[in-house]
């Protein structure tokens, strides 16, 4: 993400800070935060979103829970009851709880860490689980007629996320959309090195936890259409200049 969470996260790459110190880091933004009543408790904010920011919290998740619904309506899936939707890495629900209140599908999410989805199921209306690190999810085959990760494939090494593309394609029902953010090569960032990228079509550019914010993983549009094949097919990319997440969206059609 651009701004001052951008250049923090750049400083803490220069000086090579480690996971530990990254964590320490993560609770003092978590302390200075302002009171929100009625949204999650700040760290619970930080580690979904980077920022405590209330505004930014709820702005980002509005407009982004917007966005994968016009998308997916884009593309036929219409989210009327009967149908289900997972948030895959869904944290504290910043786009899952606007989401769920403005369809009417049935909603899932799934998260590696117990204290963000204790708070889900404590909050929002629908199914929240903790899952594991590595597949499979505790879904049936074809389960879901969406399925949609912000800022989750950002964060993941390479065999994990082809791992999670194709369980994320087994739980999706044949000719469901998943939508996907990525850091690809048009992100400002990706600039000093986009020829690398463009040539190896996944790059780790900063370390980390498998999962955490810390880790930034980036991957070229034609790296990531042929590493989903064949079973997603590519539908759009929706460039991160234009959507609300700082993101790139992939929006792709199960075979
Ligand atoms: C940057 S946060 C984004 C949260 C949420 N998608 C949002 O945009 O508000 C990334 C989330 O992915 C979760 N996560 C990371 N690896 C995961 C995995 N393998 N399975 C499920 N969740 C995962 C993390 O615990 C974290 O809550």
């Amino acid at each position: 993400m651009p701004g001052l969470r951008g250049l923090a996260a750049d400083m803490l790459e220069k000086v090579g800070l480690s996971a530990a110190a990254f964590g320490l880091y993560q609770r003092l933004t978590a302390l200075r935060a302002p009171a929100a009543p009625g949204l999650p408790p700040a760290y619970l904010r930080v580690l979904t979103a980077g920022t405590a920011h209330p505004l930014v919290y709820l702005g980002v998740g509005g407009n982004v829970s917007l966005e994968i619904i016009a998308l997916a309506r884009r593309h036929g899936a219409t989210l009327e009851a009967g149908q289900r939707v997972l948030d895959f890495g869904c944290g504290c629900g910043r786009i899952a709880a606007p989401l769920g209140a403005s369809v009417p599908a049935a909603l899932s999410g799934c998260d590696v860490n117990p204290e963000l989805i204790a708070w889900c199921e404590a909050n929002i209306p629908g199914d929240f689980r903790v899952t594991q690190p590595a597949p499979p999810l505790p879904y049936d085959d074809g389960a879901f007629t969406l399925v949609y990760a912000l800022s989750v494939f950002t964060h993941l090494h390479e065999a994990n996320a082809r791992a999670w593309l194709a369980e994320l394609a087994r739980v999706t029902r044949p000719g469901g959309l998943a939508i996907l953010s990525l850091f690809d090569e048009d992100i400002p960032a990706a600039a000093a090195f986009r020829a690398e990228l463009l040539d190896r079509g996944f790059l780790i550019r900063r370390e980390g936890p498998e999962g955490s914010n810390l880790l930034c993983a980036y991957i070229s549009r034609a790296g990531f259409t042929a590493r989903a094949a064949p079973a997603w097919r590519l539908l759009q990319f929706i460039p991160a200049t234009e959507g609300a997440s700082g993101q790139t969206l992939a929006v792709l059609q199960r075979a």
